[in-house]
């Protein structure tokens, strides 16, 4: 619970309510708070029908009998393609833009909702005859590239299931998660933009299905990089040749409202990644209905960016299903903020006159390091809302955000959720809401949170606690890939009893005294680097199957830029320790767990040790070691076997 403390919210007391004028114009009524908490369930059930096409209108609403499994309108059918596409060209919008894609390089395109639903029906038609059929699973590992959204809309209209793995991930993370769903197709492209380079994607593809025990049949290669590749004949196509010659037309089908619609690999705090499994009807109400009111999302005139890759769930709920549900108008970028300068961001901005621009803490933070002369510099005055998530975004990088990207006027929306729980869950609401920063603030309408003690009773303001969630919702994770105990035993096991479920989230928050929650951070062994969340066990997993590593213990720790960076204390095999210096192994290790999980992974530092501080019964103490990472007087070391090792590490550190 570091990246948030309580005294730094002393700093600002400001608190900014909405103009009238804004209030006039926006989306959310303070009515949708009364109709929710009149009835919680009905208030979904009106979302559902108003915001989605249903080819069969449902008659249930929740069925939470077979609980912690939950059903939303179980006996409503639907396409979530169609309902992202077709529906709004035969509404008379096909005309309008639904995404303006920038690549790195300079390159872009415009995308209609008419030309991006003709594309997607082409490539519905070559997964079809690729033998894809409702339920089988698709991995797709690109580039932030249109056909990355085309891809998963194609999936999604056949009734399939996508598993998105990020394309900064090692073919070794993609092999796991390929093997854990498997996954019978891969779509993928030669390789994509980033800081001026192309990195290759269909080489680690070839990788992670190089031992020839893989369930995938085809490898779909999206022209990207124009980098060599390695092909495999029978197994490799390129999807410009099977999109070209595919049948234009494609009829939507409808699924169950409970058809399995994705499946998105999530660090949790065991070592194996975790596959969360998100289904139709009740996920794209709600990521639809809370893009709209969270957003204040006005689909004629707003140009809408979320700058979150694909790959996360940030990148399917508000960037792919949200957005095209609504009609939206849209910005993609491939690459990163400052290629080729610093001021690439907000470049886009003014050049798409961009109105409401959602993304990350550690994004902000950087910016502010570098001066606010870069974002000056552009116009940026279309931004009328402004939203963040990741992570708790720290009060002064809150004042610097709306004062110099939203022209101190523009609403920030602060936004809490995660992968499970598939769409936003505490915000603000624009024109409603009287924002403070550094406080997530409260449940969006229909949704239930309470913060417990560790006994299980409700904590009062200003204690802190642990947050759960006390009703089922409609964009909750069905369940883990694979796996229902852990499902279980993961998020419902520790506060429910008999039949009250309660969906524990793993993040610390309290409530202050104007009812305002304010999130603490992670309590679990999950960390949160740049807003993406990195498992310790997952990593030190990865440095003992390195050969000259013995132990291994990881935290994270505080970091100005980056909210938490991994910090790795190792002891090395008792044969390598005179093999290399301290600092050779530091570099080999770093480089080691890049490779094996990926360079979001790869930890700021790299400590060799003697020992490693553990309890009686042989548990490492962490917290230790956080202390040491982050250069704070050493906490509680009387537990420990050895209490002389800390002195010895931190004397060597020194
Ligand atoms: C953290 C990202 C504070 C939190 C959408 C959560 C936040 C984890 C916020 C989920 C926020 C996300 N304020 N903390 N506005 N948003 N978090 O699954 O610890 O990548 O549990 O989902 O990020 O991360 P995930």
């Amino acid at each position: 619970m570091s990246t948030n403390s309580i005294d730094s919210l002393l700093h600002e007391s400001r608190r900014f309510p909405p103009t009238a004028e804004f209030t006039a114009g926006a989306i959310a009524k303070p009515e949708l708070y009364d109709e929710a908490k009149a009835d919680r369930v009905g208030f979904w059930a009106d979302q559902a029908r108003e915001l989605l096409h249903w080819h069969k209108p449902f008659t249930q609403t929740l069925d939470w009998s077979s609980a912690p499994f939950a059903q939303w309108f179980a006996d409503g059918e639907l396409n979530v393609a169609y309902n992202c596409l077709d529906r709004h060209v035969e509404a008379g919008n096909g005309d309008r833009v639904a995404i303006h894609w920038e690549g790195e390089p300079g390159d872009s395109r415009s995308i209609t909702y008419a030309e991006l639903t003709a594309e997607v029906k082409r490539a519905a038609n070559v997964l079809a005859g690729l033998g894809i059929r409702q339920g089988d699973r698709v991995a797709v590992y690109m580039p932030v590239v249109p056909e990355a959204v085309v891809a998963m809309l194609a999936i999604a209209r056949l009734g399939a299931v996508h598993s998105v793995v990020f394309g900064g991930f090692s073919s070794e993370s993609l092999r796991s998660r390929i093997d854990d769903a498997s996954a019978k197709l891969v779509i993928t492209a030669d390789g994509g933009w980033r800081k001026g380079k192309v990195f290759p994607l269909k080489a680690a593809v070839d990788g992670a299905l190089a031992n020839g025990t893989s369930t995938v049949e085809h490898v779909l290669v999206v022209k990207r990089g124009e980098n060599e590749v390695e092909w495999t004949e029978g197994r490799d196509l390129w999807w410009h040749d099977e999109v070209g010659k595919a049948e234009p037309e494609h009829e939507a089908q409808g699924f169950e409202a409970e058809n399995p619609l994705f499946i998105l690999y999530t660090s949790g705090t065991t070592g194996k990644p975790k596959g969360i499994l998100h289904s139709s009807g009740g996920y794209l109400t709600q990521v639809a209905s809370t893009h709209r009111n969270v957003f204040d999302l006005h689909p004629e005139t707003d140009v809408y960016w979320c700058t979150a890759d694909v790959g996360w769930i940030t990148g399917h709920s508000y960037v792919v299903y949200g957005p095209l549900a609504n009609g939206a108008t849209q910005v993609m970028y491939e690459g990163t903020p400052d290629t080729p300068h610093p001021g690439r961001w907000w470049e886009l901005i003014q050049k798409y006159k961009v109105s409401i621009f959602y993304t990350a803490p550690t994004a902000i933070r950087s910016f502010m390091k570098l001066g606010r002369e870069i974002p000056d510099a552009f116009d940026l005055s279309s931004i009328r809302v402004l939203g963040s998530v990741g992570e708790p975004i720290n009060p002064e990088a809150w004042i610097w955000y709306r004062d110099v990207i939203g022209a101190g006027t523009a609403p920030i929306v602060d936004t809490w959720w995660q992968t499970e729980t598939g769409g936003i869950m505490i915000s603000a609401l624009p024109g409603i809401t009287t924002l403070k920063p550094g406080s997530a603030q409260v449940p969006i309408p229909g949704v239930k949170i309470d913060i417990l003690g560790e006994d299980g009773t409700r904590v009062d303001p200003p204690q802190g606690g642990l947050l759960v969630v006390s009703e089922p919702w409609p964009a909750m994770l069905r369940g883990i890939w694979g796996d229902p105990e852990r499902f279980k035993e993961t998020y419902w096991s520790r506060f429910s009893k008999g039949d009250v479920w309660k969906y524990f989230a793993g993040d610390g928050a309290h409530v202050d005294s104007d009812g305002d929650i304010v999130l603490l951070g992670r309590v679990d062994d999950v960390m949160n680097v740049s807003g993406h969340r990195l498992s310790t066990q997952e990593i030190e997993s990865a440095l003992v199957s390195h050969p000259i590593v013995a132990e291994a213990a990881v935290v994270g720790a505080a970091d100005e830029a980056t909210g938490q960076a991994v910090v790795a204390f190792v002891i090395l095999r008792s044969d390598q320790e005179k093999a290399q210096t301290v600092e050779e192994a530091s570099t080999l290790l770093r480089a080691h767990v890049a490779q094996q999980i990926g360079a979001i992974a790869r930890p700021r530092q790299v400590f060799v040790v003697a020992e490693l501080p553990k309890t009686r019964s042989g548990k490492i103490m962490r917290r230790l070691l956080q202390d040491v990472a982050e250069g704070r007087e050493l906490g509680d070391t009387t537990t420990l076997t050895d209490s002389s090792v800390m002195q010895i590490i931190t004397d060597k550190l020194k």
